[in-house]
């Protein structure tokens, strides 16, 4: 059984999309709403429709991938419409609320939530804009955010986190996310300004940023396993998470299972391999707990063994 529940919300599979990955415009949307994906998760959006920074802006190579996307999305309002037609596909619709400063965060969320999406994941974590700092990374400005937005959502909210690298900070966020009435966690947003070289070109290999740009793939999957461990044991399991990072095949996604995931989420495997990506996991996925005796993915979340 590869369904799942998060929040109280059922899903009929437990891998989606993460957000970013193909869910930009209407046709991209309705394609996730036709696939096998376990819900429909939307870009990021602001206020005003953007389209985003210069290409080259995202580059795959053999160890993962990096992207300086610059939030291209339709503005809110476009997702705000489009969520009840995103609606009628039978899985759950999830809208990634961002936003370029502080205050358009409840603005969006207050008309976003109005449209009804299945749940609302707020995104603490876009690395990508020029001169601003992830407010992932600012424990006060996050708890200031969470508390604004969380008095215009009625439906599940959860959040977007940008990878930890120190258990100080995330005892730190785990406190700050105590106090906000958070009804899901998904980690994590890309590991924030990398740098790609291709040496035989001697260039950087995407334009934006001078080259810098946010990780994806398989070189972040123990970071990605690591903080849903780490969150997972903060709330000793008691709050959803929706596991993201380095999952490029049915293993892959069971060990964020083992770790304390209730779904996964995928990036770069989904812009790499398309939407057939979703087939291939769950098949994978499948056999793999099949081949541990497991029945569901409920059965053998935060199973890790420790040594
Ligand atoms: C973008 C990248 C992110 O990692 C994110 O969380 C939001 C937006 C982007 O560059 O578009």
């Amino acid at each position: 059984d590869l369904s799942t529940t998060i929040a109280g919300v059922k899903f009929p599979s437990c891998v989606m999309n993460a957000a970013g990955a193909l869910c930009v415009t209407r046709d991209e949307l309705v394609a996730l709403g036709k696939s096998r994906a376990g819900a429909i998760v939307t870009k990021s959006m602001t206020v005003e429709a953007r389209q985003g920074n210069p290409e080259p802006r995202y580059y795959g190579f053999p160890g993962g991938s990096i992207n300086s996307m610059g939030l291209p999305n339709l503005g809110y309002r476009a997702y705000a419409e489009l969520i009840p037609e995103l609606k009628q596909f039978g899985k759950p619709v999830i809208a990634s609320v961002a936003g370029l400063c502080e205050d358009d965060f409840p603005t969006i969320a207050a008309v976003i939530n109005a449209a009804k999406p299945d749940l609302i994941e707020v995104n603490l974590s876009c690395p990508n804009i020029p001169g601003k700092p992830q407010i992932g990374y600012d424990p006060e400005a996050s708890e200031r955010l969470l508390k604004r937005v969380r008095k215009v959502i009625t439906v599940p909210m959860g959040v977007k986190l940008p990878p930890y690298f120190d258990p100080a900070h995330h005892e730190v966020m785990g406190k700050v996310i105590g106090r906000c009435e958070v009804d899901f966690l998904n980690m994590i947003n890309s590991v924030g300004n990398g740098l790609v070289v291709d040496p035989d070109r001697e260039e950087v290999v995407i334009k934006p940023k001078g080259g810098f740009g946010g990780l994806g793939g398989t070189i972040i999957k123990a970071v990605a396993l690591a903080n849903v461990r780490a969150f997972y044991k903060i709330f000793q399991g008691k709050i959803p998470i929706i596991g993201t990072g380095g999952v490029m095949n049915g293993v892959d996604a069971f060990e964020h299972f083992l770790c304390g995931a209730s779904a996964v989420q995928v990036g770069t495997v989904l812009v790499e391999e398309g939407l057939g990506a979703f087939g291939r996991l769950e098949a994978e996925l499948a056999a793999q707990l099949k081949k541990k005796g497991y029945g569901s993915v409920t059965e053998c979340r935060g199973k890790v063994k420790e040594l």
